[in-house]
């Protein structure tokens, strides 16, 4: 861990925060710090300010700050060791074997072999993009144009083509690639007769990830011979690729989030209808690519947007898998909505046919996944019927089908849609409350109130904040009470400093504190260390101590009286206790 603090530590002193940031925002000069248009929530006037002096961030709009690593993990989407990795070859620094998961050996084969098939997905994306510009793409390029996708769209997505059997094989040969490397990245297969194109004689879509490296591709027939072995053929599964374990277009709602935030993001089902709303200038769809939505893919969503639009094509969307699928996106925090596209069209249909303000239409219109799942139980069962008998057969249906939509919810919503349900079926709200009781076994709550801070944890705050600064009069001698894991971790950090004699630094806040809140981070950024304020914080300084102090030896003292309940005959325990006492009544 030593190792991984001090490389941290290295990687940014390299990587000056204002550099990093200014290569990808504009930054304005305003006074001492620097200003620009904050990347992470949507606004006008710049409140997203970077401090050179303490290498870090804060946006005055929506909170968020931090160090520069923290800057790349959010703008990058990606891992606290990604984006570590991401500023250490910016900087020309080698990531050493042993830090983190590096350690492992086994760990960096994997990579080595990542690194080689990357590499051979991109040649390979290279290649079929100019067979798709070459004489043999002419069929290729009458099929784009037939489906009225420009040439920008074209060069957005990288569509290619494979024009025969072997023509990538012998490519990929000339570029001393070991054929065997190639099949294990899923471009070319070896069956019959030997070493083959994968996808061959099919328009290619490339599949990039998250960082915008080609991971895999789809093919799509243009023949009827090509697609009675199916209208698509993707590549398997590969050591970069798993199909319903990535997103396609990921990489390029994240390129639209670093822009601007991103206030929908769509999931639809296939490839050619986010290349269609793409063009259309809905800029942030994904596809699942045709299968049910998992855990990891949630994960990936979540890192982008708080809200997911789903718009499936009209028979799929019912589909229980489907539903499973979206109460994996609701369990990972997002607030999941169904769109509902008329006619059994798809995305890329429906804009063709009506535009695409009655697509923006259809977003504004989509349901709160609990309202969808209601409305997809008034399609199976009619409590509405004039007839008698066929209401009294659906109700119980429908109220056993309420029951598992309302268990999905948390507290807050379940109360509202009992509400609902029970004017919708006649059955009492208690009802919905007994039977949703039964069988849940009652879990504490979680405490979720925001607390004034105690003057001991304000003291607590403010010392660590001065020795964060350096601040001429702060000096610690001991560890105060922590009583969170983010004090806790502080004064670690800022007692090994003072061991190691090092001047501890502000940005470090976020290394050693990594999940701290926005409020416990402001605890220590927004303080006024001004020249002003110098002899008052001094002031407050010796009063934070003397406050810690007496807090810790008070429950000295509770320890041991504990401690002489149990021993009353220990004569020196009981002068032990009379000397704290003393120690708490002068220092008070
Ligand atoms: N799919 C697949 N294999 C198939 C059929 C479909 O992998 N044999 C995946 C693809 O990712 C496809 C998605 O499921 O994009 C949705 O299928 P579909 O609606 O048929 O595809 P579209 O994108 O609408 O394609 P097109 O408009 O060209 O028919
Ligand atoms: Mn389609």
């Amino acid at each position: 861990m030593a190792d991984l603090t001090d490389f941290i530590q290295q990687v940014k002193r390299a990587n000056d925060i204002v550099d990093v940031i200014g290569s990808h925002l504009e930054l304005r000069h305003s006074g001492a710090n620097f200003m620009a248009r904050c990347p992470f929530h949507g606004e006008k006037t710049p409140s997203f300010n970077v401090n050179r002096n303490l290498q870090i961030y804060k946006c005055f709009g929506c909170g968020e700050s931090g160090d520069v690593i923290k800057f790349v993990e959010k703008y990058e989407s990606c891992t606290f060791m990604e984006a570590l990795e991401i500023l250490a070859k910016r900087a020309n620094l080698k990531m050493p074997e042993t830090v983190g998961e590096r350690k492992d050996k086994e760990f960096n084969e994997r990579k080595k072999k990542k690194d080689v098939y990357l590499q051979i997905c991109r040649d390979t994306a290279i290649f079929y993009y100019k067979c798709y510009y070459g004489p043999s793409g002419a069929k290729a390029r009458a099929y784009i144009e037939q489906r009225g996708f420009d040439a920008d769209t074209v060069k957005k997505f990288g569509i290619g083509y494979s024009p025969d059997n072997d023509s990538l094989v012998k490519f990929l040969q000339s570029k001393k690639y070991d054929l065997e490397d190639c099949v294990k990245c899923g471009v070319i297969q070896n069956g019959k007769y030997g070493y083959t194109d994968a996808l061959y004689g099919r328009l290619i879509i490339p599949i990039f990830n998250m960082q915008g490296q080609v991971i895999a591709f789809g093919g799509r027939g243009l023949d009827q011979r090509t697609i009675e072995r199916g209208k698509y053929k993707n590549t398997s599964e590969t050591p970069l690729f798993v199909k319903n374990q990535n997103l396609f277009a990921i990489n390029i709602a994240k390129e639209q989030k670093q822009q601007t935030a991103l206030n929908n993001l769509v999931v639809v089902e296939g490839y050619m209808d986010v290349i269609a709303m793409y063009q259309a200038g809905f800029k942030s769809a994904v596809a699942s690519m045709g299968t049910s939505l998992t855990e990891n893919q949630a994960k990936w969503l979540s890192r982008l947007t708080d809200t997911v639009y789903i718009c499936y094509d009209g028979d799929a969307a019912g589909q229980k898998a489907t539903v499973r699928g979206l109460d994996i996106l609701d369990r990972a925090g997002l607030e999941v909505r169904v769109m509902t596209v008329p006619e059994k069209l798809d995305p890329d249909e429906y804009i063709k046919k009506y535009g695409k303000e009655a697509f923006e239409q259809l977003i504004t219109e989509a349901l709160p996944l609990p309202d969808y799942k209601l409305k997809l139980l008034d399609a199976s069962f009619d409590i509405a019927s004039p007839d008698q008998a066929t209401r009294n057969n659906a109700l119980p249906k429908y109220v056993q089908g309420a029951l598992v939509m309302l268990k999905a919810l948390d507290d807050v919503r379940q109360a509202r849609y009992i509400t609902a349900v029970s004017l919708k079926t006649g059955y009492s709200e208690d009802y919905f409350r007994r039977k949703l009781s039964e069988e849940t076994v009652d879990e504490p709550l979680p405490e979720l109130t925001v607390t004034e801070l105690s003057p001991e944890d304000k003291a607590k705050y403010f010392v660590a904040a001065c020795l964060l600064r350096c601040e001429s009069y702060a000096t610690i001698e001991e560890k105060p009470i922590c009583n969170s894991a983010f004090l806790s971790d502080l004064y670690d950090y800022l007692l090994t400093c003072k061991e190691r004699d090092e001047a501890p630094t502000t940005d470090m806040l976020y290394t050693v504190c990594p999940n701290g809140t926005p409020e416990q981070y402001g605890q220590i950024l927004d303080l006024d260390f001004s020249k002003q304020r110098l002899e008052k914080n001094e002031r407050y300084f010796k009063e934070c101590k003397r406050i810690i102090t007496v807090e810790k030896l008070k429950r000295k003292r509770e320890e041991l009286m504990a401690k002489i309940k149990n021993n009353p005959a220990d004569s020196s325990l009981l002068t032990e206790l009379s000397e704290l006492s003393k120690k708490i009544t002068d220092i008070k």
